[in-house]
Formats: structure tokens, sequence, C-alpha cells
């Protein structure tokens, strides 16, 4: 008897990310290889529940692997929650021949994977997010852009608050997860890292800056994740930076990067990344394995149960914000 060809999906699902694209050609090109049709679905869960699917081939992720953004579009799609909109994408999954799924995007879109997988169309997932948030994961496809993004930026602020001797403070994405902000305080040398997994104390920050005024500092930077001014009693990053000119005496600015953290040419480290991470998504798919998370830990590229996955705690790197206190005196 014949083998049926089996064919699959991608989408890009929560918030979009650098590197998504490579994630994608990565999909579609291993599967091809392997005479696996591909269907590309547009704009996360919303695509699959229209239906809105394109058939991909060799030239469709032609020119995307240097692009940022996700050529697929990315939604949220509240109806997929629910169980009439999973029945409703098993039922399109089945019409449309589809056998599986890789779904790139974040812990909701994990979610939304598994519960899928559990009726019967298996799943895979890559993690696919700015924020590194995901727990299973060492990096998520999108950080490292999003933190050289920072850098760049901060170095440009750099230049002007060295010329006017002032504080720059800058807010940086990551609502619970204080990843973006730690690793670019590390690498602009920022005097104060302010994150949601560290308590902080203005009067600690104004402290150190006094410290480091009579050693001789004349500038500042510091780094603030976007929602944790509200632990310190304050409305918003511009107040902060009007209260630490009063206490200190040092002509402040405060600057929200804001979405432009999520746009760019994704950087070397992450399309390599995406790449291994699709090409195994399609590899776990083509023996029938669903219900995967495909991720990074200690520079190799596993796979785990996507409940085991969500389950997993995020450790933060107290030793990586220690230093950064330590060397920025
Ligand atoms: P992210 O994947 O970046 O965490 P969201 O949390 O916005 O982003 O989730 C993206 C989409 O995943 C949601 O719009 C929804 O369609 C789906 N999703 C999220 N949470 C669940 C859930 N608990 N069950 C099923 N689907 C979910
Ligand atoms: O992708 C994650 C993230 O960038 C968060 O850090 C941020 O709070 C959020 O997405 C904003 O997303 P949106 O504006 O698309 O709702």
């Amino acid at each position: 008897m014949e083998n049926k060809q089996l064919t699959i999906g991608v989408l890009t699902s929560g918030g979009d990310a650098p590197g998504m694209n490579a994630a994608i050609r990565a999909v579609v090109r291993t599967a091809l290889n392997r005479n696996i049709r591909v269907l590309g679905i547009r704009r996360g869960y919303s695509g699959l529940l229209q239906p809105d699917m394109i058939e991909m081939n060799l030239r469709s992720v032609s020119d995307t692997l240097h692009r940022g953004g996700t050529i697929l579009y990315t939604a949220r799609c509240p109806e997929f929650k629910q169980e009439e909109g999973m029945q409703r994408a098993r039922q399109i999954c089945r019409e449309m021949g589809i056998d599986g799924l890789v779904v790139i995007g974040g812990d909701g879109s994990f979610r939304g994977a598994r519960d899928l997988s559990l009726r019967g169309v298996p799943c895979i997932g890559i993690p696919g997010t700015i924020d590194n948030d995901i727990a299973s994961s060492d990096y998520t496809v999108g950080f490292d852009t999003a933190v050289n993004t920072v850098m760049d930026m901060v170095d440009k602020l750099r230049d002007t608050s060295q010329s006017h001797d002032r504080c720059s403070v800058v807010e940086v994405m990551g609502r619970r997860c204080g990843d973006i902000a730690l690793h670019a305080g590390v690498a602009c040398g920022a005097v104060a890292i302010l994150l949601p997994e560290m308590p902080f104390s203005v009067d600690g920050i104004v402290e150190k800056m006094r410290r480091t005024l009579r050693t001789g500092k004349k500038h500042f930077i510091i780094i603030v994740a976007e929602g944790v001014m509200k632990n310190g009693g304050l409305p918003d990053v511009h107040t902060f930076a009007a209260e630490l000119e009063r206490r200190t005496g040092v002509e402040s600015r405060a600057t929200v990067l804001g979405h432009v953290q999520r746009g760019g040419a994704p950087t070397a480290r992450e399309r390599v990344l995406a790449s291994e991470m699709g090409y195994r998504a399609v590899e776990l798919l083509e023996q029938g394995i669903g219900n995967r998370v495909v991720v990074n830990h200690n520079d190799r590229i596993v796979d785990y149960d996507i409940l085991e996955a969500l389950n997993m705690q995020k450790q933060f790197n107290h030793r990586l914000y220690e230093i950064a206190d330590a060397i920025s005196i």
C-alpha cells in the first residue's frame, strides 16, 4: 500500500519576535525536503479557525531569513481558548488534511498547542518571544536580537548623556521577566537594573549614584523593565527620572524604547537557533510525535512534553544580577 503524503501546518502566534521567519523557513524547507506538504497558516490560531492558509513552496520562504516580524502574520485569538473553537480547529485540520502543526509563540500559544494535541492534532511548539520568559528554554527566538537592539539604542543614549553629564533612565520590555533588562543592563554598564524578580529601593539607587559621583562618575544609565515602577510606588519612568534628579542633582531624562525592541533583522545567533528548532520540530512530526516543545538547554536542542515544560519554573540569574551590581560602580 502506498504511504499517504504527510501535510503539516505552521503558524506564528502571540507577540512577534525577530527570528520567527528563520523558524518558518526551517520548517518549510525541512518538510519539503522530506516530501511533506506545508500549509502556512496566517495570523496564528485565527487563521486556523477561518481558515486562512497558503500552500508553501521552496520559494515562499526565500529572502526571509534576515527579516524581522513574521511573514505569516500573528494574532491573539480568544475564540481558540474555548472548547467550541478547539473543536472547530480540530475539524478544520481534518478537512484540510493537516496531520500536525508547528506553533511558534510563547506560553499561551503552547497551551493551545497542548489542548489541540490532546484532541488528536499533534502539535510541536517552538519558543518565539523577545521576553525570554519560557522556563523550559535557556533562550527563546527573539531574545538575543531584542537585547542587541536595546544595547544599540542605549549606546546612542550614552553619547548624549555623557555630553551633558546626565542620567538616562531607559524602560525596556518584559512584563513578568526581567531578562532583557538584566542582559542589556550588563551589556550597557547600567548603574542600576530594575526588574520584576528583584525588589528595589529608590533610596538605594540614589545612595549608589551619590557614591559613584564622589569617585568622579558624571553620567549614568539605569535600565528599568516595564511595569516595575509600580512596585516602587512610582507611576512611570519619567516621574522616576525627575525624582532622581531632585535627589542627586544629576539632570535626568527617561526614554521608553517600546516596540522598536520587537523589530529588526535577527542576529546570527537567533537565525541559527530558529533553524535548529524548526528542523527538529519537523523531525518529530514526521515520526508522528506531538505535544512537545523544542527548546534549547545547555547549548543543545532538546524536546519536552508541553505540560511538563509549562510547569517548569524559570530560574532568575542571581549571579549575573550580582555581577552587574558589582561592576557598575
Ligand atoms: P504568547 O503565546 O506569546 O504567550 P498569548 O498568551 O497572547 O501569547 O497567547 C497566544 C494565543 O494562544 C491566544 O490568543 C490564544 O489563541 C492561545 N492561547 C492562549 N492561552 C491559551 C489557553 N490557556 N488555552 C488555549 N489556547 C490558548
Ligand atoms: O512580546 C512580549 C511583549 O513584548 C511584552 O514584553 C510586552 O509587554 C508585550 O509583548 C506587548 O505586546 P503587544 O503590544 O503586542 O500587546
